[in-house]
């Protein structure tokens, strides 16, 4: 099959990427949308794309030279449906909305990338109406978290006639949300779940795009207990269009990956990430170490402030903390004093006021605070919940950091610098706090082998970012050999010799 390469432009200009995020317009790249195509035009004669777009799955299918199959599309976008590939005549598109005004028909074959709209672009009419629908289709209200993409999924498994096939490509907080495990659950036992496909960082389908895409097979069939998952490692191959034609009988292929993994462990794992055998760990970094995000302000343009600000506004030394507050401020696995006067002469900020426990502040605390309230910090929704609204979350200093969304090696930080981090860090407190076992405990966390399994339990965004919320990285599994070779000790082992 001849390749074309045609790639989305990421528009640099503000106004149109908020167009594009409001739409949640992103284009399906030809390799990506013919291997779908592959899989839902085998016995139908026409095919269903509920967010047409700029055309990418008809694309595909005049591509595949199916004659005998019609296109029926709807999107929302005047400008995308003025597209001149739907003049041809073996199609239709409308515009039309696929949640608010869904088609009163059942479908042989499904196939969509639909819109990533994130939920706090969503309104609260539009939100209870998504909350219906879902209740409507599962029996139970998906989580008020989950983005556009989730409803048209459910819809679009609604519509799916008996034996039809679905291909829809869609994030990685599909399988990685909180929602997750009830979705995939309810899918699986009343849908058979074919195929995953995922990609790696180097194929990845939405490339300049913080996404890190699947791709969805699932048949309206009875449910298997098994089903293939796929790792595609280089864009633009055939292998992933000849696999899937071919009915996922043929094995070997250069530029993919394939198991047939267990669908009970494909959901529990998360299918974006790879097998798991989840009886193959010992130790985790909860066995080790306490987890806890870091500090909140509510409002760093007013809490968190330069050397320069501290000065000109008079505030005392005993109303300040130092804190780090941007993961690209620390670049080093150890964090020292020196660094920290290093940002202060970079004019970066590196004090947060925090005044805490004092009944009586002077008067340049007093005078600051009134700027607060111009600016209307009380009302503010974390804020609001403070008694008083500039009373600061109080934490230890941790003895390492943890950098929770990015896609460096050094993730854990040794805070040599005694900072309080705020929430773009987690902090780790060791159970044991010589300095020795820290080190060690720093080397175990920093090893490729354990900082590999962050996968297992953080969210993947595009080019290899990993988001890992505190409950999950208390989650993070540490090799057996990782632990025997810096000789740590679990928790509940320090406590025994404590008190022994
Ligand atoms: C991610 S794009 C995919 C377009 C195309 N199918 C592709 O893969 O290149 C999603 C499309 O959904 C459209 N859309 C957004 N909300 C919609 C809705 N409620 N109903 C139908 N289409 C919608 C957007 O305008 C956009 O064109």
């Amino acid at each position: 099959m001849e390749t074309v390469i045609k790639q989305q432009r990421i528009p640099t200009n503000w106004d149109e990427r908020e167009i594009l995020r409001e739409k949640g317009q992103f284009w399906t790249p030809s390799w990506v949308a013919e291997a779908m195509l592959a899989y839902v035009c085998e016995n139908t004669d026409l095919i269903f794309d509920p967010a047409t777009g700029n055309g990418a799955f008809f694309e595909a299918l005049l591509k595949l030279n199916k004659s005998h199959i019609s296109f029926y599309g709807t999107d929302i976008d005047n400008r995308v449906l003025e597209n001149d590939i739907y003049k041809h005549k073996s199609c239709t598109v409308e515009n039309r909305d696929f949640l608010k005004n869904t088609p009163q028909r059942k479908f042989k074959s499904i196939v969509a990338n639909p819109p990533y709209i994130r939920h706090h672009r969503i309104d609260e009419e539009t939100k209870q109406l998504l909350k219906k629908i879902s209740t409507n289709i599962t029996g139970f209200a998906i989580d008020g978290r989950s983005g556009y993409h989730i409803y048209f999924f459910l819809q679009a498994l609604r519509l799916l006639e008996k034996d039809g096939k679905l291909a829809f490509i869609m994030p990685a907080d599909t399988c990685e949300g909180t929602f997750a495990n009830k979705l995939w659950k309810w899918i699986s036992e009343n849908f058979c779940i074919e195929a995953v496909l995922t990609f790696d960082e180097a194929a990845t389908p939405f490339p300049n795009v913080d996404t890190n895409a699947l791709v969805f097979l699932i048949k309206n069939s009875n449910p298997q207990k098994k089903f293939y998952w796929v790792k595609a490692n280089q864009a633009y191959s055939n292998d992933l269009f000849t696999f899937i034609s071919s009915n996922f009988s043929k094995q070997k292929y250069e530029t993919i990956e394939i198991k047939h993994r267990q669908l009970k462990e494909g959901i529990l794992t998360g299918f974006s990430r790879p097998e798991q055998n989840h009886n193959g760990f010992n130790y985790h970094l909860n066995d080790f170490a306490r987890v806890m995000r870091g500090i909140a302000t509510g409002a760093n343009d007013f809490f968190f402030m330069t050397a320069e600000q501290v000065k000109e506004r008079g505030i005392p030394d005993e109303c300040i903390k130092r804190a780090i507050g941007r993961t690209k401020d620390i670049s080093e696995e150890i964090l020292t004093d020196s660094d920290i006067e290093k940002l202060d002469q970079r004019k970066r900020p590196t004090y947060m006021l925090a005044i805490n426990g004092h009944n009586k502040f002077p008067k340049e605390i007093n005078d600051y605070l009134k700027i607060g309230v111009e600016m209307g910090l009380p009302d503010r929704s974390l804020i609001k919940q403070r008694k008083p609204w500039y009373k600061m979350e109080k934490r230890e200093i941790p003895p390492i950091l943890f950098a929770y969304l990015g896609r460096r090696n050094t993730r854990f930080i040794k805070n040599e610098a005694g900072v309080l981090p705020l929430t773009c860090f987690l902090c780790v407190y060791p159970f044991a706090t010589d300095t020795e076992y820290i080190n060690r405990l720093m080397q175990a966390l920093n090893h490729q082998d354990t900082l590999e399994n962050l996968k297992l339990v953080g969210k993947s965004y595009g080019s290899g970012a990993i988001k890992v919320e505190p409950r999950n990285l208390g989650k993070l599994p540490i090799p057996d050999h990782i632990v025997e070779q810096y000789g740590l000790k679990a928790g509940r082992l320090i406590f025994i010799e404590k008190i022994s």
